[in-house]
């Protein structure tokens, strides 16, 4: 199978995701399961939370308040969005936007591994807190990992399946929604990526 059909067999997977816990809130909501999107060979993935309202209700990733910081973002280092893979580690809304359980983050995270391997990027970005703890013990770095606001900016050596990678550690995008101080934090820290 070659890279388009493996991560449509994801997508098939997951909208028939019927023994999630998300599932029931999805179909009465009229949601979409929101995968990911980008470009199949991405040097760089960046990893979200959960999709939020404006995801589950089309489906993309990052399209709403937080899309807009995280284009910000990309554009202020020069990187063109069409060019990274962004996904999120749930791939179904939670009910009003609550954090993720760890039982959810079990079920969905191996649909994520499964990306990581077919894409094989070589910067993997983690977008706030829950995705830097997943993504680093996924990486055996349980032992680097310290908060968030000491942390993020910094950038880690690991090993996956298909080689030597980078994990980028940021904020979340939407903790910068209201908050001028760490937008100018996110693209400081943001140009790591230039350099990568
Ligand atoms: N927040 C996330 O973590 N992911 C999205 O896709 C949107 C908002």
């Amino acid at each position: 199978m070659n890279r388009n059909d493996e991560l449509k067999k994801i997508k098939d997977e997951i909208l028939m995701l019927s023994n999630s816990p998300l599932y029931a809130y999805r179909v009465e909501h009229k949601n979409f399961p929101v995968i990911g999107e980008g470009s199949h060979d991405a040097n760089i993935m960046f990893v979200g939370e959960a999709p939020g309202r404006n995801e589950a209700l089309t489906g993309r990733p990052f399209c709403g308040a937080a899309g807009k910081i995280l284009d910000e973002l990309l554009s202020s280092v020069g990187i063109q969005r069409k060019d990274v893979y962004v996904t999120n580690i749930v791939k179904d809304r939670p009910p009003e936007n609550r954090d993720p359980t760890p039982s959810e983050i079990e079920l969905y995270s191996p649909f994520l591994s499964r990306q990581i391997d077919i894409i094989k990027p070589k910067v993997i970005a983690t977008l706030g807190r829950y995705s830097m703890v997943y993504i680093m013990k996924k990486f055996d770095l349980d032992f680097e990992i310290e908060s968030i606001s000491a942390a993020h900016g910094k950038a880690y050596d690991a090993v996956a399946s298909y080689g030597p990678i980078k994990i980028a550690v940021f904020y979340h995008p939407a903790a910068a929604i209201y908050n001028q101080h760490l937008k100018e934090t996110l693209k400081k820290d943001f140009s790591i990526l230039s350099k990568m």
